[in-house]
């Protein structure tokens, strides 16, 4: 599981083909200790592929800065997506773990209310452990180089019973922490989202962007569980300045930038639909002015020139059932 390094004179295509290529294999490894997966669509590859890229710059930068990094993955699945009823991928826990082969982090946590997902999680992080030597930095005990741990429960007892806050807030490790947050829609609430604005963290949150704007029309018409959405992601009723759908996601960013954080937004989206969300990257303004947001520019672009239907063509490709031009020329392949 060796990675080649990137180059920027690939195809979108090829970048792809490559980011799939490369995963495909450790979704075969995952599937062997339990068959529990994820249904999911032909454009959360390009969610995933974010989040490992993030992840590599992330745990290659910080160790210049800071003692000791965490992971945090609230709403982590089972770590196995099926995508399209098609192939197998691995979920966000995988993609952090796989993209941190080379500056593991200290510590990950890992947190899903569904059971029978994170009992498969576990089995999967138990068995890449003891099976995939370049894991075999993952552990569950406090002598692992990375210690992994799994809390099968709503997200919201965790953040009442974990030690993260504490290990953030301790002086003399300094300590920092990437949390990312994949929800299917609202689960997450403002106040929850807020707590981490507290300490050194860098966070990747999945917001919903189109069901939350479909999700605002229904609260205008007084709809209950609309508004109670609504407030709950919003914090409040902040939600009502919106005059269009498309004046929600700027007032959400300026809520967080409110907080002294910056937000780089990356929109992932289904071809041909009107189905889309946006991965919020949010930072803390540093004295250096973030130089690396350069490379998050870079991978926004990457990404919103594709969508799902690029990745369906990659997997066509890679099952052999279409041919390309780029294999006549072949282009830093
Ligand atoms: C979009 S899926 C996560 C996908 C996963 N990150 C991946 O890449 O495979 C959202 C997950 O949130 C979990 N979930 C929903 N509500 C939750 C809650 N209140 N607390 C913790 N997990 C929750 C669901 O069981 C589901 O697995």
């Amino acid at each position: 599981m060796t990675r080649k390094k990137g180059t920027d004179k690939m195809s979108d295509l090829q970048w792809i083909d490559k980011h799939i290529r490369l995963n495909k294999n450790l979704a075969k490894h995952l599937l062997k200790p339990s068959k529990v997966v994820y249904n999911a669509n032909a454009w959360t590859p390009l969610k995933l592929i974010s989040i490992g890229f993030f992840t590599q710059m992330y745990t290659t930068i910080i160790k210049g800065y800071f003692d000791r990094w965490l992971y945090c993955g609230i709403f982590s699945g089972c770590g196995l997506n099926y995508i399209e009823n098609r192939i197998y991928f691995p979920g966000s826990s995988f993609f952090a773990i796989n993209s941190s082969i080379d500056n593991p982090f200290h510590k990950m946590y890992f947190i899903d209310s569904n059971k029978k997902r994170i009992k498969a999680l576990t089995k999967r992080l138990e068995y890449v452990e003891r099976e995939i030597e370049d894991f075999s930095f993952l552990g569950s005990t406090e002598e692992s180089r990375c210690q992994y741990m799994t809390f099968s429960d709503d997200y919201g007892k965790f953040i009442d019973e974990t030690d993260i806050f504490d290990l953030l807030d301790e002086e003399d490790t300094r300590t920092h922490a990437l949390v990312v947050i994949d929800p299917e829609g609202f689960e997450m609430k403002w106040d929850d989202l807020k707590r981490f604005f507290h300490y050194p963290c860098d966070i990747i949150f999945v917001y919903m962007t189109s069901e939350i704007k479909r999700t605002w029309g229904k609260a205008l018409k007084s709809r209950d569980f609309a508004i109670k959405n609504m407030n709950g992601l919003f914090g409040g009723s902040s939600w009502k300045q919106a005059i269009e759908g498309d004046d929600l996601l700027p007032i959400f960013i300026i809520q967080i930038e409110g907080l002294n954080k910056i937000v780089k937004t990356i929109r992932v989206k289904k071809s041909k639909s009107s189905f889309y969300y946006d991965l919020l990257v949010i930072t803390r303004p540093t004295r250096g002015g973030n130089p690396w947001l350069s490379a998050v520019d870079q991978l926004k672009s990457r990404i919103e020139r594709s969508g799902s239907s690029m990745v369906k063509a990659s997997l066509d490709y890679l099952e052999g059932k279409r041919g390309r031009l780029d294999d006549f020329f072949p282009i830093n392949r």
